[in-house]
C-alpha cells in the first residue's frame, strides 16, 4: 500500500496536512503521536470511513488507486481495521460474527486452527454473548483482533491494539499478529502509545504523526525511547536531521 500526500478534513477542519508512507508485503510500521494528532483519522481515511474527506492525495493498494472507493470495496480488497474503541453490537452473538468474518454460515463448524485461536485469545466463554456488550476494555480488544485475523486482511490497520490490554493478553494478541504477518505476507500499521508491543512484533519502522504530518521512519524502539526522553517535538527535531529516512 502506498499513501501519497494525503490531506484529510473532518468536519471542515484540516486534520492531516500531508501524509505519505508505504507498506510493503510482510512489513509492520508503528505509528506514534500525541492524543488528537490524527492517528485514528489516518486509519479511518485509509479505510474510507464516512466523514473523513480526502481533499487531495492518493491511496494506492496493490497497484490500484482506491482513493475514491467505498468502505465496503476497500474492505473486500483486503483493508482491515482493528478499531480503537470497538462498539457494542447488541443482538449479535460473538460466535456468529466470528463465523461471518470467516465466510461461514451459522451452522458451519470452526476448524481446529480456528478453535485454537479462540481458546488462545481466551474467548471460549464469550462466544454466546452479544458482541462487546459488557466486555471489559481488554476483552473487547481480544475479540476485535480475533475478528480481524479471521477476516484475513492484506493490510491491517491496528488502532491501539494494546491499550487497556493486560500483559498476558498483549503477548497473545501481538504474537498472533506477528504470526499472521509472517505466514500471510500481509502488512500492518500499528498505532500505539507504548513500547511494550515492540517486544512481540517485528516492526520495521516507527514514525510520529504531529501537526498533520508524518516524521521519522526509523528504528521503532529508538523512536519510542526518543519520545520518552525528548517528547514528540524533540523527537522529530532530532530525527529529522537525517540518517535512515524512509
Ligand atoms: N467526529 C469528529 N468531529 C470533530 N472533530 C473530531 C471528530 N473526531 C475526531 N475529531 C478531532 O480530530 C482530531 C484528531 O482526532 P483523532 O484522529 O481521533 O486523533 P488520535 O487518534 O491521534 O488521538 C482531534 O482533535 C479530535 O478531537
Ligand atoms: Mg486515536
Amino acid at each position: 500500500m502506498e499513501v501519497k500526500n494525503l490531506r484529510v478534513e473532518l468536519e471542515d477542519r484540516l486534520i492531516l496536512e500531508d501524509v505519505s508512507f508505504g507498506l510493503r508485503s510482510s512489513e509492520i510500521h508503528v505509528l506514534f503521536g500525541p492524543n488528537g494528532s490524527g492517528k485514528t483519522s489516518l486509519i479511518s481515511a485509509i479505510a474510507g470511513l464516512p466523514g473523513y474527506r480526502i481533499v487531495s492525495g492518493r491511496i494506492i493498494f496493490m497497484g490500484e488507486d482506491i482513493t475514491g472507493k467505498s468502505v465496503e470495496e476497500r474492505a473486500r480488497l483486503g483493508i482491515g481495521v482493528g478499531f480503537q474503541t470497538p462498539p457494542e453490537v447488541t443482538g449479535v452473538k460473538l460466535v456468529d460474527l466470528l463465523k461471518l468474518c470467516l465466510g461461514k454460515g451459522s451452522e458451519d463448524e470452526f476448524s481446529a486452527e480456528e478453535i485454537r485461536l479462540i481458546e488462545h485469545f481466551r474467548l471460549q466463554g464469550f462466544l454466546n454473548r452479544e458482541v462487546n456488550v459488557g466486555f471489559s476494555g481488554g476483552e473487547r480488544k481480544r475479540a476485535e483482533i480475533l475478528q480481524l485475523l479471521f477476516l484475513k486482511p492484506k493490510v491491517m490497520l491496528l488502532d491501539e491494539p494494546d491499550s487497556g490490554v493486560d500483559v498476558e493478553s498483549l503477548k497473545i494478541i501481538a504474537g498472533e499478529i506477528q504470526r499472521y504477518i509472517e505466514s500471510s505476507g500481509a502488512s500492518a500499521l500499528v498505532v500505539t502509545h507504548k513500547g511494550d508491543i515492540l517486544d512481540y512484533i517485528k516492526a520495521k519502522y516507527g514514525c510520529v504523526l504531529l501537526n498533520g504530518k508524518l516524521y521519522c521512519f526509523m528504528n521503532p524502539k529508538r523512536v519510542y525511547e526518543d519520545i520518552k526522553r525528548e517528547g514528540y517535538e524533540g523527537c522529530i527535531k532530532c530525527q529529522m536531521k537525517g540518517e535512515e529516512k524512509w
